[in-house]
């Protein structure tokens, strides 16, 4: 950005975040970055098909997403990750956008068909080490952390031709295998690490409404040629949960103690807001959060499903034998949330509910919704499904702290998404207030929660910069840098010097804070 651009951003900057602070909302006021601990991570998200493309090179085996977008009709611009935006060969250009930024750790996956092109039927493909170790290494010596994800929806294409993927009892095995070989080639360096992003969002997803691949559902859920919507999400569930278990367990026995690292998992946390303060309104908003969360984080941290899913589900909920259930008590260390919006509930056990996303027994039996009598949640934006209620942050983190006993949280994902619509191309894509808007308040009820006492120890915006959306392909966008899919140039918007300037004062800060003169070091 020039600097004439820079003052004017600066200046709209402290426009908005005047008007926010001093908002009547109570959860906006007073943003004391003292408290924030000291080691708290900055950051920015990615994943690896969603940025790395080079799908085919240097040894790299196909995944179960280069071959579903390459199918015709699966992706709403019919484009592929195929180069995505070519993080493979820029991730030091886009290391020098994060040492711009001032971020002080990185979030990225780990393409599993990369090191293992045919899971653990093949050798371990060795330029795939080279590459995670050359992007690590480049981190590090920046300062900035390694916050690594196993898997991020992408699995070797081998594994669904071969068993079926997920449905199949022996995933664990295999992720299990890849899981030690990460840990063996990067864990002297890699501190953090997650081993699935958003187990329930590929769950539904990939089994219930046929979106991403497998594409396995069932009607009235979905047309797919196979699939069974009402038992599969949950087979593949606990195949995950379990897998999460196996690699736990290999961290903890083999490499933690020397290595000193954490080991958690991400999970996708919409926010559930009773629709009205009837007792039934308030249990089905209870329910959706065990449906939608807890259903993983409860196996892993308590070693059972939620009661309200074993009650309804009965039969169809796989059960954990005794040696599941001890292999399951090792856990996690921590819990990532992924946060973007929340919805309105309404029960509908003892109610009638119009047709609508959740009102089957198999979801749990609530309806979901982003409006209460014509009235969005929060303000609408170009994604049908993310509306901006800031307050759901902090009500998420509060619940997940009551529930898991305080188990500490990093929030792993959190970001604003526009439409790549052709009308706005001259609206000035760099100007993303908005975006500014989101975070600032988004940060702003983290805060608040934090100061309660929530045990958050690092923030991730998604993403570093626009990339391939999903089934989306393109045509959204997320990132604080612009990205031109033709040129792949990288732009900074408004966010990106918005967010550099609030890393910069929380960390300052902390530096400076008298109470805590040895937290110096860290920064
Ligand atoms: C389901 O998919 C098939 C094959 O793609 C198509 O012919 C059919 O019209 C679809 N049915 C519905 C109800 O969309
Ligand atoms: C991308 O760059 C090309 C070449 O400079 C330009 O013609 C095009 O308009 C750019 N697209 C966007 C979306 O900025």
């Amino acid at each position: 950005m020039e600097v004439s651009q820079l003052k004017k951003a600066m200046f709209i900057i402290q426009i908005v975040l005047a008007s926010l602070f001093t908002s009547s909302n109570s959860i906006m006021t007073s943003d004391d970055p003292s408290s924030l601990p000291g080691n708290f991570l900055f950051g920015t998200a990615s994943s690896s098909y969603q940025f790395e493309g080079a799908y085919k090179s240097d040894g790299k085996g196909l995944n179960n997403w280069d071959v579903f977008a390459h199918e015709p009709g699966n992706i709403i611009d019919g484009s592929t990750g195929d180069i995505a935006v070519d993080h493979y060969h820029r991730y030091l250009e886009d290391i020098r956008l994060m040492e711009s930024l001032g971020v002080n750790s990185y979030r990225f996956s780990i393409s599993w068909a990369r090191i293992l092109p045919k899971g653990r039927f093949a050798e371990i493909n060795m330029a795939g080490i080279h590459y995670y170790n050359r992007l690590i290494n480049s981190l590090l010596q920046k300062g900035i952390q390694p916050f690594v994800t196993l898997t991020h929806f992408d699995i070797p294409q081998e594994l669904e031709d071969r068993y079926g993927g997920w449905l199949s009892p022996k995933s664990q095995e295999d992720f299990g295998y890849f899981a030690d070989i990460c840990f063996r080639y990067f864990g002297d360096r890699v501190k953090y690490w997650v081993t699935f992003n958003e187990p329930n969002i590929q769950a539904t997803l990939a089994y219930r409404w046929g979106e991403f691949p497998p594409a396995r559902c069932s009607a009235p859920f979905g047309n797919c040629t196979l699939g069974d919507s009402e038992m599969e999400p949950f087979i593949v569930a606990h195949n995950m949960i379990l897998s999460h278990a196996t690699a736990v367990n290999i961290y903890r026995t083999n490499y933690q103690k020397e290595q000193g690292g954490i080991i958690g998992i991400v999970i996708h946390a919409a926010w559930f807001e009773p629709i009205s303060d009837s007792l039934a309104d308030e249990l089905a908003a209870e329910r959706a959060v065990s449906f939608f969360m807890s259903w993983f984080l409860d196996p892993i941290i308590f070693g059972k499903y939620p009661a309200e899913m074993i009650e309804i589900l009965g039969s169809i909920l796989p059960e954990f034998s005794r040696s599941d259930q001890e292999k399951l008590k090792k856990g996690l260390d921590f819990i990532g949330i992924n946060h973007y919006t929340s919805y309105y509930v309404q029960d509908c056990i003892l109610s009638i509910c119009e047709p609508g996303k959740g009102i089957t027994k198999t979801e749990g039996y609530y309806k979901q919704s982003s409006e209460k009598n014509g009235v969005p949640i929060g303000q609408p934006t170009d994604l049908e499904w993310l509306n901006v209620y800031p307050q759901g942050m902090e009500y998420m983190v509060t619940y997940v702290k009551e529930r898991y006993n305080n188990t500490p949280m990093f929030i792993t994902e959190n970001g604003y998404g526009e439409k790549d619509d052709l009308k706005l191309k001259d609206e000035k894509p760099l100007e993303d207030l908005k975006r500014v808007e989101y975070m600032a308040s988004h940060l702003s009820a983290l805060l608040s929660a934090v100061r309660k006492g929530a045990d958050v120890r690092g923030y991730f915006a998604w993403s570093l910069l626009d990339n391939f959306e999903w089934q989306f392909g393109y045509t959204e966008r997320f990132g604080l840098h612009h990205v031109n899919f033709t040129t792949l140039k990288r732009t900074p918007k408004l966010s990106a010097s918005w967010y550099k300037q609030f890393i910069a004062e929380h960390s300052i800060r902390t530096i400076t804070d008298p109470d805590h003169p040895n937290l110096q070091q860290i920064y």
